[in-house]
């Protein structure tokens, strides 16, 4: 038994300034979705905290190019973000936002307790101002090169290329994400947070005291802590956050990063009022915080300092985070639109949630990036969830109905097939919840599947539809067993899938689940009803993977095409010099391939003066030559001849070379003599 009487559960709040996508879902939510119904299944006390991240510069920024305001795109996403995530079945116990009054109250009032205690210092410090915005750039309002990798379109707090946390005034050619000015530096004064005050009792609490963390979040915190901490500024000159609540700070608001933490202690408050110190300062009570890599500084240093700066909170027992998951070996990205977004996967995938939360925690992201492809997910729907576990409750359930017309049989002795297989149950039961207890996911999957597994080859084994004409008895037996069995895969497969244990509940008639129950061989009693069989997971067809990938490849394009810019003008030349080019208009009387040559087609041209032929490097872009016979084409006619490949070219073929870099033919716009001159 654990020393803790309950637990809390918090998950990263989203910014609500687009929809979520499956890196959320597997680096975040499925995990303490997850963990939460496991220690609700152990009749555990605990709480799921969830919500919006309303404040910060990507979401002013959007409201800016929408012409909107930063209110209307919040409404917007943090209703999109809720819903999905409650269509997926995370359980949260509540989910807010940071833009309630609730939350304005609890983080004004905590920056101010602090202010009061003297835990800040003010500084004045020169920073980036937009003079033709009138506005100082802070984070991502601040674009340029990173002082680190020399990756361009770093933001002003983070580069996203290479990871590292960034201040504005690092960046290398600095301009600024709203006009496109090179910024100015002006002075302003900010309150700051003393991190450096903390680093001897966060080098205590981390180092020696949580060696048991991931090796990813123990070994950034070192080096962040290895480094050295520096004061961290805790407000913004922007007017989109909560009021900085000091006199003569007006105009000023709180960093996105100081408010948003502490939206976790809003929504509890916002679920149970006062109680809130319950979960939030009663030692008694432990605190989980479920998040991606790039929040770790922030849950394992910032937030704990400021906890330690009010000095009547507990701090975070662990903070599992997660790598990231990759898209068809692409990383995820929103402004690329590179992702699969929730809402639209439940509009092409209905119903099949689970299969979703299955891959995703099959291929978690635990201990290095992952990667997310649409064949893994169809294999794993149908080589595992379909002919694995589908399977095994389908002929369990359907035998059930043939030979004892719905009704569970009841057992005789117990064989040593029997026996071996409940046996091999209870230890995959016992070895899912050690790996859910150490936060290791994907290895706790691996073993709930092996109780279907088990089931399956236990079927295969004992072939009850070969037994019963000779021992109806022995078949009783056997299905007893199997039915138990898939009665375990219903509990221990709740946490993961909980829309099939919904389903098999309902098929077996089992009203009230708990983790105890799980690997019993009496979970159901000889006569209770089984109901009619019902397919748990369905095939995934290759046309529906076909539609994702064709999806992304579109996009792949769409980006490609977004990126392009005009080659830079050439220097400039004059009229005499071009007028020593001459361009001419002629027909195409043959086109083909030049022999062993990939790049090179022949043209034979009718050029008005008797023919001519010319080679061009165009064959990728052409590859049906013959059709271009009849087309007009536009070439230089006065280029000195010369060989290529053995045959000798006449002139150059003119060409215009597209984004994707393929090439396509110039030619008259109307219908030109052979010969005619261009000029
Ligand atoms: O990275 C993000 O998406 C942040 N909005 C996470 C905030 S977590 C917490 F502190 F609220
Ligand atoms: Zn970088």
């Amino acid at each position: 038994m654990s020393e803790f009487k309950r637990t809390l559960v918090t998950t990263a709040l989203p910014y609500a300034n687009g929809p979520v996508h499956i890196g959320h879902l597997a680096g975040v939510y499925v995990p303490a979705d997850i963990y939460v119904r496991y220690l609700r299944l152990k009749g555990e006390e605990v709480m799921m905290v969830g919500g919006s991240d309303e404040h910060g510069v990507p979401i002013t920024i959007k409201a800016r190019r929408e012409g909107v305001t930063p209110q209307d795109i919040v409404d917007r996403y943090h209703t999109l973000i809720r819903d999905s995530f409650k269509d997926f079945g995370i359980s949260f116990d509540v989910y807010g936002r940071t833009t309630s009054d609730t939350h304005r109250r609890t983080a004004s009032d905590f920056f101010r307790r602090l202010y009061d205690k003297g835990e800040f210092i003010e500084k004045t410090s020169q920073q980036l101002y937009d003079p033709e915005a009138g506005q100082f750039l802070a984070d991502r309002y601040v674009t340029g090169k990173c002082p680190h990798c020399g990756a361009e379109g770093a933001y002003g707090d983070q580069c996203e290329a290479c990871g590292t946390s960034l201040n504005a005034t690092d960046l290398i050619d600095p301009r600024s994400a709203i006009t496109g000015a090179v910024p100015v530096m002006k002075e302003t004064t900010h309150f700051y947070l003393p991190l450096d005050k903390w680093q001897p009792r966060l080098e205590e609490w981390i180092l020696k005291g949580h060696k048991e963390w991931k090796t990813n979040v123990y070994g950034q915190c070192k080096s962040w802590l290895d480094m050295g901490l520096q004061p961290r500024a805790v407000s913004r000159d922007l007017d989109w956050g909560i009021p900085v609540p000091v006199e003569g700070a007006e105009g000023k608001v709180l960093y996105v990063w100081f408010d948003a933490p502490i939206g976790y202690i809003s929504n509890t408050i916002d679920l149970v009022g006062d109680d809130y110190t319950k979960w939030w300062k009663d030692p008694e009570t432990r605190m989980i915080h479920f998040i991606g890599k790039d929040n770790i500084v922030f849950h394992c240093i910032v937030f704990p300092a400021m906890l330690m700066a009010d000095g009547t909170y507990n701090l975070p027992d662990n903070v599992p985070a997660n790598e990231f998951l990759n898209l068809e070996d692409d990383k995820i990205s929103t402004s690329r639109n590179w992702a699969v977004w929730l809402h639209e996967y439940l509009r092409d995938f209905p119903g099949k949630q689970d299969t979703l939360r299955y891959t995703l925690t099959a291929n978690a992201p635990e201990t290095k990036d992952n990667n997310f492809t649409w064949k893994d997910f169809q294999a794993r729907n149908n080589n595992e969830l379909v002919a694995i576990l589908g399977n095994f409750v389908n002929r369990a359930v359907v035998l059930d109905h043939k030979y004892f017309g719905g009704k569970v049989p009841e057992r005789g002795e117990l064989q040593e097939i029997d026996k071996a297989v409940l046996e091999e149950v209870r230890q995959a039961v016992a070895a899912t919840a050690a790996d859910l207890d150490q936060f290791k996911f994907r290895e706790a999957l691996r073993q709930a599947m092996n109780v279907a597994r088990a089931g399956n080859k236990y079927l295969a084994d004992t072939e009850p539809w070969k037994v019963w004409k000779s021992d109806p008895e022995r078949v009783a037996t056997i299905l007893n067993v199997a039915l138990q069995i898939c009665a375990t895969i219903a509990i221990v497969g709740e946490p993961f899938m909980p829309f099939m244990s919904r389903d098999l509940c309902e098929m077996l008639g089992i009203r009230d689940i708990n983790w105890q129950m799980a690997g019993r061989d009496d979970i159901l009693k000889a006569g209770d009803n089984v109901g009619e069989a019902k397919l748990l997971f369905t095939k995934i067809e290759d046309d529906a993977i076909q539609a994702q990938m064709d999806r992304l490849e579109r996009i792949k394009e769409e980006n490609k095409l977004a990126g392009w810019n005009p080659e830079p003008v050439k220097a400039e030349c004059s009229f005499e010099d071009f007028e020593k080019l001459d361009i001419r208009v002629g027909k195409v009387l043959e086109c083909e391939r030049v022999k062993k040559s990939k790049k090179l087609l022949k043209f034979r041209i009718d050029d008005g003066l008797g023919g001519r032929t010319i080679l061009s490097g165009i064959a990728a872009s052409y590859p049906e030559p013959e059709k271009l016979v009849g087309t007009e084409v536009l070439f230089i006619a006065n280029f000195a001849p010369r060989k290529m490949m053995g045959e000798e070219s006449q002139g150059m073929i003119l060409s215009a070379v597209n984004p994707d870099g393929s090439l396509t033919l110039a030619s008259a716009s109307a219908e030109v003599k052979p010969g005619a001159q261009v000029g």
